[in-house]
């Protein structure tokens, strides 16, 4: 029985989460998270043939989340040694690893040469070679895609748009290099050439710019086709699907996947080919609205007539988002989750940094020490994100499911932020 009053998460009273694991903490609940890994079963995997979800890691990927991605079935898309080892240790079958990233260190790609992993996203010049070479000595072979840069602006926060030309991610289309590497992919004995990726942002609403990037994309592939007599035989359309963090209008999977499937179907039957497997890599939109953050109330500042401060026990530290990308949130106190609201408030983290505010201008019942504040959508690039300023420590991560809870990942303590401090002998 839920208590009035009181917030609730998957079943879990949120100010007996904060007094059983303290706060700050991460809550993730897995009730939300495989519901969004079976919308894409229903509105992608299992409606057109020949497709993979590779969930993008960087979003959120501690060894549980990579076991819950590899028991739903599906794929991970990793762009570093530190999240490909994370998924190697969880146990996630290699062959369901796709390895993306625009500079890709000879250890990483060895890394992920040595354990034969699904594909290797190729994205700069030098890189094919390195990768040839690595093959080379461990006697393997490797699946590549190229990832493509198709010159489109999508609508949102600049830091996190990544498609247009100028980018540091991809090749640039009108590039002959870009022939030539495919080229060169397509002859090699250690390489078997897949076909394109690209990804034109995030936390992206419309269809449009993902239907014009596929254009362009088509028509390489076309290019492809008379130019060397080979058929892209999958494109990857990365991911980038919004989510709600305060009032947006979240799209469905088909919304977005519809008509891009339409397009590429359309496509093939005209040049007579097969279609290609199609891959997403949806991050954000699997796990955002799937985390809560969740603190105690500090001080309280309340300077007359110009704004109220609410401090709470975490901050920038563990969701660096607003301070980077101004994002904007939404959060409740818990344990007033019913109460009329009758103030507006700011809530500020504990970092010494002006710019650590939480949220600006918020409406709630009126808050006091002790209460325990919960903020939603916080569970794509918030602990992903985590970092040590000011020697604070990162909060731990609770799994909840229908009123149960575990711990994931524990929290730091102060001697974790010691272990690797080193004090010269002669200091
Ligand atoms: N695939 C590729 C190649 C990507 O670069 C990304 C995100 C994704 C997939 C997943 O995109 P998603 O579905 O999560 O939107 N830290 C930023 C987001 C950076 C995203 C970078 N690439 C944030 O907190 O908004």
């Amino acid at each position: 029985m839920e208590e009035k009053n009181k917030l609730y998460f998957d079943g879990c009273d949120v100010t007996e989460l904060a007094k059983e694991y303290g706060t700050p903490l991460y809550v993730m609940s897995e009730t939300a998270i495989v519901g969004k890994f079976s919308q894409l079963k229903e509105e992608f995997l299992d409606k057109y043939e020949n497709t993979r979800v590779a969930y993008a890691a960087k979003a959120f990927f501690p060894m549980a989340m990579a076991k819950i991605a590899e028991r739903e079935g599906m794929c991970v898309d990793v762009v570093s040694g530190g999240e490909l080892y994370t998924a190697l240790k969880a146990g996630f079958p290699p062959e369901r690893i796709e390895f993306n990233g625009n500079n890709k260190l000879p250890d990483e790609l060895r890394l992920a040469v040595k354990n034969g992993i699904g594909r290797i996203i190729v994205d700069g010049f030098s890189e094919l070679e390195r990768i040839e070479e690595i093959c080379k000595e461990e006697n393997r072979r490797i699946s590549v895609l190229f990832r493509v840069t198709p010159g489109i602006k999508a609508d949102s926060h600049d830091y996190i748009v990544t498609g247009k030309k100028d980018s540091k991610f991809g090749f640039p289309l009108d590039d002959e290099v870009l022939q030539d590497q495919i080229s060169r992919a397509i002859q090699s004995e250690y390489i078997d050439f897949k076909g394109l990726h690209f990804h034109i942002g995030s936390q992206l609403f419309d269809n449009g710019p993902y239907l014009q990037a596929l254009d362009i994309i088509l028509e390489l592939t076309k290019k492809i086709r008379e130019k060397f007599g080979v058929d892209v035989s999958e494109i990857n359309f990365g991911g980038g699907f919004g989510i709600q963090y305060i009032d947006e209008e979240r799209k469905s999977y088909s919304y977005f996947l519809d008509p891009m499937m339409e397009k590429m179907e359309k496509f093939c039957r005209e040049e007579g080919m097969e279609r290609p497997a199609v891959v997403i890599e949806p991050g954000r939109s699997i796990v955002g609205e799937a985390g809560i953050s969740v603190y105690t109330i500090g001080q309280i500042k309340d300077i007359k007539g110009v704004r109220k401060y609410v401090s709470v026990d975490g901050g920038m530290t563990d969701n660096i988002r607003p301070a980077l990308y101004q994002s904007l949130y939404t959060g409740v106190i818990a344990n007033k989750a019913d109460e009329e609201k009758t103030e507006t408030v700011t809530i500020c983290g504990k970092c010494c940094e002006s710019g650590d505010i939480l949220i600006r201008d918020l409406k709630v019942p009126e808050p006091e020490q002790g209460d325990i504040f919960a903020i939603f959508s916080t569970g794509a690039y918030g602990y992903s994100m985590a970092s040590n300023y000011n020697r604070n420590c990162i909060p731990p991560v609770v799994l909840v499911k229908e009123g149960k809870s575990r711990l994931i990942v524990k929290g730091q303590d102060y001697e974790d932020l010691l272990r690797n401090d080193i004090i010269p002998e002669d200091l």
